[in-house]
């Protein structure tokens, strides 16, 4: 993947307008987001599975902004998956959703689609360009958001997995289906956001490379697990950026 990075300006500008946002989101996996969106050419849509209260949105669609102002449909059914749900008290996030788009100043770009992934796949007939998986982190439903939607991604478009470190369904779901896949190449991860280009079928070569990034992201996972200072995972971090490129 060669895309060219932000500039400093455009980093801080989005740095500021995501941090009141909450999410899990870090900035170096939202740089992605931009990156990728930037690149549409606007063939097909972008789309968001698993919104929240629009921290990824955000910086999908100012990419987006900045390139061909390909659409972003944002794809949540807006009451929380079973971590967001304390005691069982229910969870609205769209008001907030919204009012965070806003503030960004990129509603026109982003349709909302108040639904789950699978209710939203059943009359969903665009080509997607680009595709981020951020929803029901349970094994199963990764699979599901998997299975749906991936027919959709059109070959040469990206689709991206967040929470593949950590996270026993997203992992599992990228490593069989990313890192072991015929149908991915330029596959590689940023923090825990797995990603990979869609192909008719992928080389000898892209298999081979494919599993060296499995090997990395299974070592990475592992140290994910030991505590050490914020320095030396940074250090760690970009140790494991070049080692993919
Ligand atoms: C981890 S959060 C998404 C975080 C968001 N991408 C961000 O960057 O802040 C997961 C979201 O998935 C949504 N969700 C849960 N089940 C879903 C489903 N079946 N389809 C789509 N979204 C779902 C939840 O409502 C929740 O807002």
């Amino acid at each position: 993947m060669n895309l060219p990075p932000l500039s400093s300006d455009v980093r801080q500008e989005l740095v500021a307008l995501t941090a009141g946002v909450e999410g899990w989101l870090t900035v170096e996996e939202g740089e992605l987001l931009y990156r990728l969106a930037r690149a549409c050419t606007g063939e097909g849509v972008i789309v968001e599975i698993g919104s929240f209260k629009g921290k990824s949105t955000i910086w999908l669609a100012r990419g987006s902004l900045a390139g061909a102002r390909t659409r972003v449909v944002a794809i949540d059914p807006h009451t929380g998956s079973t971590e967001h749900r304390h005691d069982g008290a229910p969870v609205w996030t769209y008001d907030e959703f919204l009012a965070n788009l806003h503030r960004a100043g990129v509603e026109e770009v982003v349709r909302p689609v108040v639904a789950t992934s699978a209710e939203a796949a059943a009359h969903f007939d665009q080509l997607v360009e680009l595709l981020f998986i951020d929803g029901d982190h349970r094994y199963e439903m990764v699979r599901q958001d998997f299975e749906l939607w991936f027919p959709k991604l059109m070959e040469g478009g990206y689709l991206l997995m967040h929470d593949t470190i950590r996270w026993a369904g997203p992992r599992r779901v990228a490593r069989e289906s990313i890192y072991r896949s015929r149908n991915f190449r330029h596959v590689g991860f940023v923090h825990s956001i797995t990603f990979g280009q869609k192909v008719a079928e992928n080389t000898p070569a892209d298999r081979w490379r494919n599993r060296y990034l499995l090997l990395l992201h299974t070592v990475y996972d592992r140290l994910s697990y030991v505590p050490v200072p914020p320095a030396i995972k940074r250090v760690a971090k970009a140790i494991f950026a070049r080692l993919q490129a």
